[in-house]
């Protein structure tokens, strides 16, 4: 898998400043739980209390990375855009954290250097045979692998009181945005994240691999914000700028409108809560 073969959906300067702008980064209590595998895992802690190091490999602009930031004494973020990662650099606060651009599939570092290796969002764009390999290669005896996305799960108006029939709403939800992705060009890897990493799951030779259940997380947004959180979706940014005479995302969020049963009100005026799930694969050096 050279260069050429990256599936590249979310290069590009104005597509990059929208994600770092719109896109969650992920709370303290993810990063905590992942941390807590890799120390059940025996991965070895240095007097600090901290480990060595750690690999964020599809970074982004640092939306899971800089989560990771206080359990490590260096983390390198890797990514094949040079946009994202110029997004990265400036956002950087961390002094313990790097940002650098990937060209191939070998990872930068040595054999047997890493503790840990993060992939957010970002899995179902990759070669897993190659990159279950370099993950092989790179981590340390008793490091570890974690492997997750941000799976939309609910949307409720606020004050939250789910329906009696929310798990229906869910999956009508569920089966909405990907309407909404295909009519937008979504790319065949999406379908990994339609079925909710379980493609990954089963790609994964190492013996160790299991799931982290029940991860989860929510965020407090009005209906326009979540709107301006759709547009950070590569395929979608890219049929914009093929000026189209129809914003697909206009019909998209008056489904939602629908489900949530507030058509008519203004997306300025609409307080929701956004929960996402976070399935999370976790596997060990073997
Ligand atoms: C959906 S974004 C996720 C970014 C961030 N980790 C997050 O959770 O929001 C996927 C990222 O993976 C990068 N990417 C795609 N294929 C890659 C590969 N083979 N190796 C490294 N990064 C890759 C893309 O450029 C993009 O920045």
């Amino acid at each position: 898998m050279e260069s050429s073969n990256f599936i590249d959906l979310y290069s590009g300067e104005s597509l990059a400043e929208k994600y770092l702008k719109y896109r969650p980064s992920y709370p303290k209590h993810i990063a905590e739980t992942i941390i807590d595998q890799l120390k059940k895992s025996g991965a070895r802690q240095s007097e600090n209390g901290k480990f060595s190091r750690m690999l964020d490999v599809g970074c982004g602009s640092g939306q899971a990375t800089f989560g990771f930031s206080p359990y490590f004494d260096s983390i390198l973020a890797l990514d094949i855009s040079a946009d994202q990662i110029k997004m990265g650099k400036k956002d950087n606060k961390c002094d313990n954290v790097s940002f650098q651009q990937m060209f191939d599939k070998y990872l930068p570092v040595e054999d047997e250097s890493v503790d840990f290796m993060n992939c957010a969002s970002a899995a179902h764009l990759f070669d897993i045979k190659y990159f279950t390999e370099e993950c092989q290669r790179v981590l340390k005896p008793n490091g570890c692998v974690a492997i997750y996305f941000r799976s939309i799960k609910s949307i409720m108006t606020i004050p939250v009181k789910p329906a009696p029939n929310q798990e229906e709403l869910n999956l009508k939800l569920h089966g909405l945005n990907f309407q909404f992705l295909r009519s937008v060009g979504m790319h065949p890897s999406m379908e990994i994240c339609e079925r909710k990493y379980v493609p990954i799951f089963e790609q994964i030779p190492a013996s160790s691999k299991v799931w982290l259940p029940g991860l989860e997380f929510f965020v407090e947004w009005t209906l326009k914000e979540y709107r301006h959180f759709r547009t950070t979706n590569g395929e979608y940014h890219k049929f914009m700028e093929t000026n189209p005479p129809n914003d697909p995302l206009n019909e998209a969020m008056n489904n939602i409108k629908q489900l949530l049963n507030v058509e008519g009100q203004s997306e300025e005026q609409i307080k929701t809560r956004v929960t996402w799930d976070v399935p999370t694969i976790i596997f060990k050096k073997e």
